[in-house]
């Protein structure tokens, strides 16, 4: 088949707006690309001063973690949240760490061992399916991640496939339109590409049925589903 100019334009910008729709996170993942991006990262997700400004036993509690429960960590990163959560759900529950980085998950895997925890399970998700049990979780934990996924659609559908019925899903995220204390007001809207109300949202269009929201630090907020 011969090709006008006409054509072929409209298959080039065709083309471009597939990929433009696809990988919506682009911006987020700018800092991300390389080893040394994500090295540079790793010491901030790890750093004990975190603690302070993550408060994460507060989180758990507030979203309502117990004894017993599977939870799907996604986007574990550098497993900040492993040891509490551990914690939280105690020697029978267990956690599915999951990661899209090789990296990433190494590292998880040595904070885990530091600290003796022996119901952790490791999983390499893709960037488009968390490759997690299906009806396994009865919480998935979404925390400064979901501004990152470059396929939320497809993302979300796993996720939803891996809980288990009636199972729960926390997006923990930033406002951006609220003063950071560390992410200027241009890098807040370059980073995270819609406000809390986008994102759930996108994530209702997925068979999410949302329950609640609340705010955990004054520029972060917490969005509750259940499947
Ligand atoms: C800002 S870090 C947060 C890590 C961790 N949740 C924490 O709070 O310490 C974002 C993480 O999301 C991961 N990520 C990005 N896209 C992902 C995807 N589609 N599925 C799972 N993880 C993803 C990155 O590899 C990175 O570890």
């Amino acid at each position: 088949m011969r090709m006008n100019h006409f054509t072929a334009f409209a298959l080039l910008t065709t083309a471009a707006c597939v990929n433009l729709a696809g990988q919506v996170a682009e911006k987020a993942n700018e800092g991300y690309k390389t080893k040394e991006d994500r090295e540079r990262v790793a010491v901030n997700l790890g750093d004990p001063d975190r603690v302070e400004r993550q408060k994460p036993v507060e989180l758990l509690e507030a979203i309502g973690v117990t004894p017993g429960q599977t939870i799907g960590d996604i986007g574990t990163g550098v497993g900040f949240m492993l040891p509490y959560m551990a914690d939280a759900i105690g020697p029978s529950g267990r956690v599915y760490a999951e990661d899209i980085q090789d990296d990433f998950l190494e590292k998880a895997q040595a904070v885990a061992a530091e600290h003796g925890l022996k119901n952790i399970s490791f999983v390499k998700g893709d960037p488009n399916d968390v490759k997690l049990p299906e009806n396994s979780l009865d919480l998935a934990l979404i925390l400064d991640v979901y501004h990152h996924i470059n396929y939320p659609e497809a993302t979300m559908a796993s996720v939803y496939k891996a809980l288990k019925p009636g199972g729960r899903l926390a997006v923990i995220d930033f406002y951006r339109s609220r003063e950071h204390p560390s992410m200027s007001e241009e890098r807040l809207k370059n980073h995270i590409r819609l406000d809390r109300d986008g994102f759930k949202a996108e994530i209702e269009a997925g068979g999410f049925n949302f329950d609640r929201t609340f705010d955990h630090l004054p520029y972060q907020y917490v969005l509750m589903f259940r499947k």
